[in-house]
This record gives structure tokens, sequence and C-alpha cells, in this order.
């Protein structure tokens, strides 16, 4: 019987992405995926460190797995991601740990094939975990989660350490893919198929920076991505606001298969808080930002990422988050109480001028009931329009209810089909809540009115 394996996931895309690869790997080796815990050979639990919320989740999971190691001891249990380049981590698992078999880093996750037959020929658990990346990682195997959409990597890292943040410290430094490499890897994505792709970075738009001009730059990347035939739909995430130039601002609005969509994280509305933070920018600059990419796409749907409770936020610094969520009229956000993280300059101050949990918990409530607002505005925006439906599959509670993404990143859900998976479906957006709008597909004569921007292919509704 062919050996199997599962990779359980925490953090961002990245890490999902990551996990995508580490599956091709494993295939490679001839591992089969499984959903069966206690019949997997190895089981790997890739991390995030980005919150203590998200660590403990982790730490609870690895010991909850004890009893498959106990009932399966061939089994081997991996633990990597970010939370393995933290040393506190590492020796946390070493002391108290001792069931997990195998420990390394997001810098040489491409040694996960060798690793794993050291730890499968070790009584030891092994561990591997390198300080920083050696190179930027060429192609690798990868199990795509899905056939119609990718995600693609296209740097790595970040250098901006922003006071509060771990990332710089667990992924190391920037540093692009060569763009060649990335426009092979497209291309070859559509020939199997794929119509969409997001492109992948902590800091997406710092792309080719450290080529100095010499090689393509993120809105020339963007450019040469819409020239590729047969790819409907590019996205990115996340850009950096101070980034994004005019230059690629323009590139945005010129390509038409780039959506008029930008998740853009600001973090906090107060100069005061965001000087603290180390972010670069102002809360004008930021909007000025906004005004551009409106004024450029008028439709783009803006969504952002939002901390409170940071040392010394004060009720005013606060307000001013309020407002610019006004401001800008979010079509969303990821929301978080601000979270120590050991090792950056923040976690120190938070230990003197850390706010107490209930008025973080309170603020936090107040945002988000003012995102929800502006989230529901404008989705009810969308009623009565036309939009073009990238289908995903059926929902997960109804399987007749089918859902998509719009190119503005809106989820919509409507009755069809399961067959329309990986198509383009014109809809009529009949109503709309926080965070899904509802609607109708169009019958075909009217689908061929729809205006959309990418030369996408229309389902067609009674034979697709
Ligand atoms: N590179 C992206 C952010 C990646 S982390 C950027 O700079 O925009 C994703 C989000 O987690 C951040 O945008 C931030 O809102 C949140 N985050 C990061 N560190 C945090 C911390 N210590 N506590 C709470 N939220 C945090
Ligand atoms: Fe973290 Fe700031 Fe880098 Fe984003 S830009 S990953 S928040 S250090
Ligand atoms: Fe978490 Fe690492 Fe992503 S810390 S947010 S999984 S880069």
């Amino acid at each position: 019987m062919a050996k199997s394996y599962a990779i359980l996931t925490f953090g961002c895309q990245m890490n999902e992405h990551d996990s995508e690869v580490m599956a091709g790997l494993l295939e490679q080796e001839g591992y089969q995926p499984t959903e069966d815990l206690s019949q997997a050979d190895v089981i790997l639990v890739n991390t995030c460190a980005i919150r203590e919320n998200a660590e403990q989740r982790v730490f609870g999971r690895l010991g909850a797995l004890k009893q498959y190691k106990l009932r399966n001891p061939g089994m081997i249990l991996g633990m990597c991601g970010c939370m393995a380049q933290e040393k506190h981590v590492v020796a946390r698992l070493q002391e108290h740990y001792p069931w997990v078999d195998l420990v390394f880093g997001t810098n040489n996750l491409h040694r996960l094939p060798e690793l794993l037959r050291q730890a499968q020929d070790s009584r030891q658990p092994v561990y591997e975990i390198w300080s920083s990346a050696q190179d930027v990682p060429t192609a690798l195997p990868v199990h795509r989660a899905g056939k119609h959409k990718a995600w693609v990597s296209i740097m790595y890292g970040c250098d901006k350490f922003c006071t509060y943040c771990i990332v710089p410290y667990v992924r190391g430094r920037e540093r692009s893919r060569e763009a060649e490499e990335i426009l092979h890897e497209v291309e070859e994505l559509v020939q199997e198929g794929v119509k969409e792709v997001t492109l992948l970075g902590q800091k997406v738009n710092a792309y080719g920076k450290e080529f100095q001009g010499a090689r393509p730059g993120f809105a020339q990347l963007l450019r040469l991505l819409n020239g590729i035939d047969g790819l409907e739909r590019i996205r990115f995430t996340s850009p950096y606001p101070r980034d994004f130039t005019e230059d690629v601002v323009t590139a945005m609005a010129d390509s038409e298969k780039v959506c008029e969509h930008v998740h853009l994280p600001v973090q906090s509305g107060s100069n005061r808080v965001l000087r603290k933070m180390n972010r670069g920018y102002t809360r004008e600059e930021y909007l000025a930002i906004v005004d551009r990419l409106r004024k450029a796409i008028p439709d783009i749907a803006i969504t952002t990422d939002i901390i409170v409770g940071f040392p010394w936020e004060t009720e005013q610094d606060f307000q001013e988050t309020l407002s610019l969520v006004d401001e800008v009229g979010c079509d969303g956000a990821y929301t978080f109480i601000y979270s120590p993280r050991a090792g950056t300059p923040a976690a120190k101050w938070d230990e003197r001028f850390g706010l107490p949990y209930e008025v973080r918990q309170e603020r936090l409530e107040r945002l988000n009931e003012r995102i929800y607002l502006h989230a529901r505005q404008r989705n009810e925006a969308l009623v009565g329009q036309e939009v073009e439906v990238l289908v995903d599959g059926p929902s997960k509670t109804d399987p007749e209810v089918l859902e998509g993404r719009t190119r503005s990143n809106k989820l919509v859900l409507f009755r069809g089909q399961q067959r329309l998976t990986g198509w383009f479906v014109p809809v009529r957006i009949t109503s709309a809540q926080t965070f899904q709008v509802w609607g109708e597909p169009v019958d075909l004569p009217r689908a061929q009115s729809v205006p959309v921007r990418a030369s996408s292919k229309v389902a067609q509704l009674g034979s697709a």
C-alpha cells in the first residue's frame, strides 16, 4: 500500500502555498494524501507565529497529535513553518514535546525528503533549522489545491521590521524570483487550465527592488503577466503602501487582467501610532494612495488589515482609525488585537505601556462594527448589477449553491450546478449581506452583453 501523508496548515497564503510545495515534494517520493490522520505515515504541522493565539493553537494541536503517535509509533510527526524559526519554540518542543520527530524551518523546506529519511532512520528527533535562506528557491514540485486558481510566490521575506511584527525574523530578508521563472511557471499553469493567479509576497509590490531597475520591477511584471494568452485574472497580496508607486497604479489600470481589488494593510489611522509601528507612511499618504487607485480604477474594492490596542494607543488614536475606515469606505478588513511577539521592539514597550485586555477587546468590537457597516453598504451597491463570477465550487452547507468570486473579490452565492466549477458565469446580484452577496445566473443572450474586462470564457449555462 502507498505511504500516505497529511499536512495541517496554519497562517497566511504563503504558508498555504508552502504546504502545496511540501505536498508536491512528498508526492514525488511516492506518498499519497490522506484525510485520515490515524492512517497517515507522515503528519506535518505547518505553523504560524504572527500572534500568540496562533502559537497556542499549534501547541494544542501538537499535544492532541500525541495519541496518533502512541497508536502508530512508525508514523513521523513533523513540525515546520514560521514557529520553527523561533528559538524559544524550539526549546519548548525539545523539552516538552519529545513525540515530535522532525522539526525544520522556512529556509530549508526543500530538504523535506532528505530530512524525512533521516527521521525514519533515527531514534532521535531530527531538528534542522537554517537561520537564513541560502538562495532564492527555484522550481520545486507543487501539489496545487485548486485547478482553476493558483498561488505563485514572486518574492520571499521582509526587510521592513515593523516594530510589532515577527515576519522578518522568521522569513528572512527580502529576495525576489527571476521574472523569467515566474512567467514560465504561470504559462505552465495556464496550460494546465489555471485561469487566475495570485502573486504572493510579504511586500509583494517591492518585487525586484534589489535588481535596481536592471530587471523587471513589480509594475513591469504585471504588464508581462498580462500578456500571457489564456490567463484571465491576476491578483496579488499583500502590497505595502510605500511601494505603491505611480507606475504600479498605472500598470494595474492598463492591464485588463489585473483584478479591481487591492488588499492594502494600513494597521492604524493615527500618525503617532503609525510612527511607533515604523510603518514608514502617514495617514495622509495612505489616503492619497487610495485616492489615486480610485481615480485610476473607479470600481476598485479596497480591503485592509488593522491592529488595535498597540502600546500607547489612546482613545483619540483609535478614533482616527475609525475615521480612516470611514474615509476609505473599506470593502472589508482583517482586524487584530495587538499581540506581543518575543524579540520585537513593541513587545518590550507592551510590558510597560500595554493596554488592559478589556480595552483592546472593546476597541476591536467597535472597529468591526464600523467595518461591517461599510462592507454591507459596499455590497448593497452591487444589487441589480451583473458581475462576472469565477466559480470555485459548491458551498459547504448546500451542494446546490455555488460559490465564486467577482473580479473585485466579492464572495457570490447562487443556485447552479456543480459542473460550472472553474467557469466564468455572469450573475445578477439580487441581495447583499456583510460578507457575501447572493445572485442568479444571467441567461445567455444577456450574458453576451455583460461588460467583462478580461476576455473571459463565459460558461454555456445550458451545456457547459
Ligand atoms: N506583510 C503584510 C502583513 C503580513 S502579517 C503587510 O505588511 O501588510 C498579516 C497581518 O497580521 C498584518 O497586516 C497585521 O495586521 C497583523 N499582525 C502582524 N503582527 C501582529 C501582531 N504582533 N499582533 C497583531 N496583529 C499582527
Ligand atoms: Fe511584517 Fe511589516 Fe514586513 Fe508586513 S511589512 S511582514 S507587517 S514587518
Ligand atoms: Fe504567519 Fe508566517 Fe504567514 S508568521 S502570517 S505564516 S509568514
